[in-house]
């Protein structure tokens, strides 16, 4: 299944598509992919770390509403369930409207899944493997996750989230699809809301230090959005998929290589401000995609260094930067 001939195989002109989170980062680029495949797209948003700018025109109805609390919604064929902040200074701003996001915002989308026959697809995360003591991390390991610390109201209520999911489907045959994404990153980020790659990058532009936490010698792995955003989509629309599957680009860097990375995309050296490991940050990641390589025929394209150069292009067009909404980390 190439890109170019998924539009032959998955015709979208007759299906109608909620979308919780349009109005953020990965919302709004899996907003336009549906689109460009001739969808009827709705998004349901609080706008609380989106942007109704990000919502393509395209979209037939964008509601401002907490998915925890939905409006009357028509039934769809398929949701696309994403609603939830994913920045940790975002989620742990206001950690038991996170919590209530991740849980109580997923069971009222299963409620809409139940009650319309409608496939949900469940966006969750590699948090749900925290600190992880197996490495890179499979589908079946069950993770090592502090349950209350400050990083829990989120890998907790997505944990929470995988397992609510789960018992609707074994309890009313839904046709739930879960994909844990891993860290992604590309166009259209907020620079403010903490992600490393937003950080580092608006930190250049702005000729200020970049922050590495800890000694930098922490990997991470960095998926481009478009690479995700397909995943997610074959995740949504192949005919069967029971088993969560991770999504996210194999290839592992620490975070002193991609200060590196940047320094030499932009040319020019650039200043490092060393601040104390956050609690709880996981010291590696890395997914084992083999499950997504076998069930989706899906594996990332975008090398770091397009990816980067990319999300550079997008975050000089959109320089100076303004926060609009007051959440500066
Ligand atoms: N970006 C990543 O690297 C990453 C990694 C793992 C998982 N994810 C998951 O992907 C999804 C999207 O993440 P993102 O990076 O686009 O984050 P984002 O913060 O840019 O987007 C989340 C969107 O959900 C909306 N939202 C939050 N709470 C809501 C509520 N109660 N009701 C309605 N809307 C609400 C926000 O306004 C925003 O538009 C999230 O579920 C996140 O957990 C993202």
């Amino acid at each position: 299944m190439t890109r170019e001939s998924l539009r032959e195989v998955y015709d979208l002109s007759k299906r109608t598509i909620l979308l919780t989170g349009g109005a953020g980062f990965i919302g709004s680029h899996l907003a336009d992919r549906l689109l460009s495949l001739g969808a009827t797209v709705d998004v349901l948003d609080n706008f609380s770390t989106g942007y109704a700018h990000n919502i393509p025109k395209g979209v037939r109805n964008a509601w401002k509403e907490d998915v925890a609390a939905p409006p009357k919604l028509p039934a769809y064929d398929l949701i696309f369930h994403l609603a939830c902040p994913a920045s940790p200074p975002r989620y742990q701003a206001d950690p038991v409207a996170t919590f209530r996001t991740a849980v109580y915002g997923t069971v009222s989308m299963l409620e809409e899944a139940r009650k319309n026959r409608s496939r949900i697809l469940l966006a969750s995360t590699s948090e749900i493997y925290g600190d992880p003591l197996e490495h890179p991390q499979k589908e079946t390991y069950w993770g090592h996750v502090n349950p209350i610390g400050p990083r829990s109201c989120y890998d907790e209520g997505k944990r929470a989230a995988e397992t609510i999911g789960t018992d609707y489907r074994r309890k009313y045959g839904i046709d739930l699809r879960i994909v844990r994404i891993f860290n992604t990153y590309g166009p259209r980020m907020d620079p403010f809301d903490g992600r490393v790659v937003s950080n580092f990058v608006r930190q250049a532009l702005d000729n200020l230090p970049l922050t590495i936490y800890g000694d930098g010698s922490q990997s991470r792995s960095f998926c481009y959005v478009s690479d995700l955003v397909e995943g997610i989509l074959r995740a949504g629309l192949v005919d069967r998929l029971d088993e969560p599957v991770n999504l996210g680009n194999p290839a592992e860097f620490t975070i002193k290589e991609l200060t590196g990375l940047i320094e030499d995309v932009l040319g020019h050296p650039l200043k490092r401000e060393f601040k104390p490991l956050p609690e709880d940050d996981p010291r590696r990641r890395r997914p084992d995609i083999s499950r997504a390589r076998a069930l989706l025929s899906w594996t990332p394209e975008v090398s770091l260094r397009d990816g980067i150069l990319r999300t550079l292009d997008d975050f000089r067009a959109r320089h100076p930067f303004h926060p609009t909404d007051g959440t500066l980390p």
